[in-house]
């Protein structure tokens, strides 16, 4: 008999069915043995009933630990007890992988389960996420594809910094030395100069010297860029990206995120609410108004304003218009305002802080080069880059998603480790 999965035989609901999988839980007596079954899906509870079977196969059921992975012919039936309300009567099994005390189990600490991590990510919480995940990176595909952008990759090694020296990842490159991509964003802007419209999955490198619940040293930044977009245009994108993906994860996942602990009609609430923008100046009025909070105009908002100030909101919110002395040499004044500059971040609500990250990008080569050398760089080394404004540069503009933020937010993670299988932070790179 050909092998289904757990999910496609429990909507068979009856008659014989073969699975495979790995032992999650097992637990036996004299004349029983019970396995609960899981695959990349679901779980299932089988019996394997001691009368069926001879002393010695019987006695090979006994042994079965968990993790063991096995294939199991019965026939399904429903069945209250059980954990997912179906049961199979084991008519026949077959161990494929032995497994000796497994060393993990409930009550471990984060520390070992990190050490772990290779076995952890058979955890019913790491499979979830990760399944999210990959549901997420589908729907960005997928909303992409519909808007008619072009997926550009990348290089991965690049000679310069593009936000800020003091995180870039020095290598080794033959006689010389390159750094590991901080974001994709000055070759996304010479593709757009032939493209218009592009986007990209890719790993994004920081040596952060972090040790916070929403830093990774390696993550992947999910970043856009397109020609002709403003600060405007670019910011309410930005919106509709994140509500399409979150929809689609809601469609697909309600059972996993109640699993892992999400409200899901609170999501679905903020998945169907607009989600408000507001300028860098009025969230300062609002956290001196409502949170007692003197933040004076030209500092930047750190994990405590903005936690402070997303208590005044249930949905993510769009904070435009940073104070230009600290932003970005790429990130251009505003004409009308040239202390305040044309860019966003995307705040997500309860504590989850910046998602996104973008803005319009200047075509004023002097100003950048000013910028630079204030930054302590030498333009010489973006002539490449100022090139795209020399020959017929058109407006244009762009963001960097975190992908693991929104995933924490989403997935209600209290550590963004989570969101990635193969965590890499400051104190934590193996294995
Ligand atoms: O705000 P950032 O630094 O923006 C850029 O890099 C732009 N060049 C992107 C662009 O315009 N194409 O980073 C973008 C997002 C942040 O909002 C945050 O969500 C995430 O990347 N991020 C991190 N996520 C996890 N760990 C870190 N160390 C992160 N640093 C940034
Ligand atoms: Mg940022």
């Amino acid at each position: 008999m050909k092998f289904m999965s757990i999910k496609e035989a429990m909507s068979k609901g009856s008659g014989k069915v073969a699975l495979r999988g790995w032992v999650y839980r097992e637990r036996g007596s004299n004349k029983f043995k019970f396995i609960i079954l899981r695959d990349a899906e679901s779980i299932i509870q089988c019996v394997i009933k001691k009368e069926k079977f001879s002393e010695e196969k019987f006695r090979e059921a006994d042994k079965i630990q968990v993790e063991c992975s096995v294939e199991v012919h019965g026939t399904i039936k429903t069945d209250k007890r059980a954990p997912s309300g179906y049961e199979v009567d084991v008519d026949d099994f077959k161990v494929i992988g032995w497994s000796d005390n497994f060393p993990l189990h409930a009550g471990q600490s984060r520390e070992f389960l990190d050490n772990n991590r290779h076995l952890w990510l058979r955890s019913r919480k790491m499979n979830a996420i990760l399944r999210i995940r990959s549901t997420y990176v589908s729907a960005r595909e997928e909303f992409f594809r519909k808007k008619g952008f072009y997926r550009f990759d990348p290089p991965i090694l690049q000679p310069t910094q593009c936000e800020g020296g003091s995180t870039l990842f020095e290598v080794k490159y033959y006689n010389n030395k390159t750094y590991l991509t901080q974001s994709w964003q000055l070759y996304a802007e010479a593709a757009v100069q032939s493209l218009e419209r592009v986007y990209d999955t890719a790993p994004t490198f920081r040596a952060e010297k972090m040790k916070t619940s929403r830093h990774l040293s390696e993550f992947w930044m999910v970043e856009m860029e397109a020609a002709w977009m403003d600060l405007k245009e670019v910011s309410e994108f930005a919106k509709e990206e994140i509500r399409y993906c979150l929809k689609k994860v809601l469609e697909k996942h309600e059972e996993d995120l109640k699993f892992l602990g999400q409200d899901v009609e609170k999501l679905k609430r903020i998945a169907n609410k607009p989600w408000p923008t507001i300028k860098y100046r009025e969230a300062l009025r609002i956290l001196k108004e409502k949170s007692n909070m003197d933040v004076p105009f030209g500092k930047d908002l750190r994990t405590i304003e903005e936690d402070k100030l997303m208590e005044h909101f249930d949905t993510p919110v769009v904070v435009t218009h940073y104070p230009k002395k600290i932003m970005a040499f790429y990130k251009p004044p505003d004409p009308e305002y040239p202390d305040e500059a044309l860019c966003f971040d995307m705040l997500a609500p309860e504590g989850y802080g910046e998602i996104v990250g973008g803005s319009q990008r200047s075509m004023d080569i002097e100003q950048m080069k000013e910028d630079l050398i204030r930054q302590g760089e030498d333009p010489s080394n973006y002539e490449w880059y100022f090139d795209l404004r020399r020959y017929g540069g058109v407006p244009h503009s762009g963001y960097g998603v975190g992908l693991e933020r929104v995933l924490a937010w989403i997935c209600k993670l209290d550590n963004i480790k989570d969101a990635i299988a193969f965590p890499r932070t400051m104190l934590r790179w193996k294995p």
